[in-house]
């Protein structure tokens, strides 16, 4: 039996993209492996969004290049590909193929003639979607694309370039895929999308369907008891959407809703046009709505021209929001994009000392929401053992991660009990 070979690097969506390749190649009768040495194929699922990423991946290859069977085909797929394009054949002269985040179902054709070289960074829409089988099994939280590619041009970011214009699927394939997803063992769906909020489908006869209605639609699954999406751009935050979080309790008290920055004038240089009173505003409804609603965001820290007192508001901002479980990254200037050739670019020590000084910040306010959590009773959802195998580790309905001493007949959901709580996780018990 042939053996592939697949690592994922990045983002949920790619999380999903490697999932499908792993059941279309278990499909054709092949098997995974962990060892690179044993593979038939290998398979790196890439992600581009800053330099450091992609510089991962080519030191992987490196070191596949030399680990591999002689005759072991490898090849990159994702946003990668898309960026390096041939170039990959260049660095790599013995790579197999590169495939594009929209083509990598094409990975079948190296299968049928490996003696080519495959080169595919089409963005070819949405037919990855359907060329490839559906999953036979799901994992307990089922990841479900509902629109792919970003038409808001952020001036730093590589996406729109990888993955292309916004496009979103039909609503009749999303519930058809959350109805399999609920079929074959999920508990929880993530609806995805690089813009999951600006979900926009019109049908044949003229209907127009939001992502309101795509949760309307699958919170009457009995199966499905979670349901949450990423990530959201603030001002496709509707209001039908805000609504959702009153009455539908199957949503989660959760939400990514990335700011980037504390500072109106970086804000317009990233092309990121909203007033920082609207977004506050949208926060506020969303905590009417909900009043137990957390918020996430992500930052970038450092983009070119930033000052100490622009990066002063990001602090500011982010005490007042209080924002939980976020991501802080330093600026990377990438190919592209508009803001790599902007002027003032900050240095990396004033990046570094930035990053160090936002992420003690953030660590202090998530430190606080875990700590208010200690004695609340919160129903989790089992991701499966820690590392030590003495432990399972749960979400909480706000993200978070909880660690609970192992038992053999511990559910899926569980009612846990908050006991302890520090910067980066809970731990818990059973409760009854
Ligand atoms: N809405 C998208 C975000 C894509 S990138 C999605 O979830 O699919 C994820 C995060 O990476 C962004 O929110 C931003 O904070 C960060 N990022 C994007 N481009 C970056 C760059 N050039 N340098 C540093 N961080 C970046
Ligand atoms: Fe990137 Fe901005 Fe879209 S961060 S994915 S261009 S909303």
């Amino acid at each position: 039996m042939k053996k592939f070979f697949i690592q994922t690097f990045g983002c949920q969506m790619n999380v999903y993209d490697g999932q499908r390749i792993a059941s279309m190649l278990t499909g054709r009768g092949m098997a995974q492996t962990h060892d690179i040495s044993d593979a038939d194929i290998i398979i790196l699922n890439t992600c581009a969004v800053r330099a450091k990423a992609t510089d991962k991946v080519f030191s992987a290859l490196g070191r596949i290049r030399r680990a591999k069977k002689p005759d072991a085909l490898f090849g990159i797929v994702g946003c990668v590909a898309r960026e390096a394009g041939a170039n990959a054949f260049k660095r790599i002269p013995e790579l197999n193929f590169v495939l594009g985040p929209q083509s990598y179902h094409k990975l079948a054709d190296i299968l049928q003639d490996p003696d080519t070289k495959l080169l595919n960074i089409d963005l070819g829409g949405l037919e990855k979607f359907d060329e490839m089988p559906q999953m036979s099994q799901s994992p307990t939280v089922a990841y479900i694309p509902i629109q792919e590619g970003c038409n808001h041009c952020c001036t730093y970011c590589i996406v729109p370039y990888t993955r292309g214009r916004e496009i979103s699927r039909s609503f009749e394939d999303v519930v058809r895929d959350s109805l399999h997803a609920a079929n074959t063992g999920a508990i929880e769906i993530c609806f995805l999308g690089q813009n999951v909020n600006g979900y926009r489908y019109t049908d044949p006869s003229g209907k127009t369907y939001r992502l309101s209605d795509l949760i309307r639609a699958i919170a009457p699954l009995p199966e499905i008891k979670r349901i949450r999406f990423t990530s959201s751009y603030p001002t496709e935050m509707t209001d039908d959407l805000i609504d959702m979080f009153r009455t539908e309790p199957k949503l989660l008290p959760f939400l990514n809703m990335p700011i980037q920055s504390g500072s109106p004038d970086v804000l317009t240089r990233m092309n990121r046009p909203y007033e920082l009173n609207l977004y506050i505003d949208i926060v506020d409804k969303l905590r009417v709505a909900r009043p137990d609603i957390q918020i996430s965001s992500d930052f970038i820290v450092g983009f070119p021209g930033e000052t100490d007192g622009d990066f002063e508001q990001t602090l500011n901002i982010a005490r007042q929001i209080k924002y939980i479980n976020s991501y802080s990254f330093k600026y990377s200037p990438r190919p592209h994009t508009a803001a790599a050739l902007m002027p003032n670019q900050i240095p990396e020590n004033i990046k570094a000392a930035r990053l160090a000084e936002l992420d003690a910040t953030l660590n202090e306010i998530q430190r606080n929401f875990n700590e208010s959590c200690v004695g609340r009773t919160l129903e989790c959802l089992c991701e499966g053992p820690d590392k030590t195998g003495r432990h399972l580790v749960y979400r909480t309905p706000y993200m978070q991660q909880c660690i609970v001493a192992a038992n053999n007949d511990a559910p899926s959901l569980a009612r846990i009990k908050i006991t302890a709580a520090n910067k980066a996780s809970l731990r818990g018990e059973f409760s009854d």
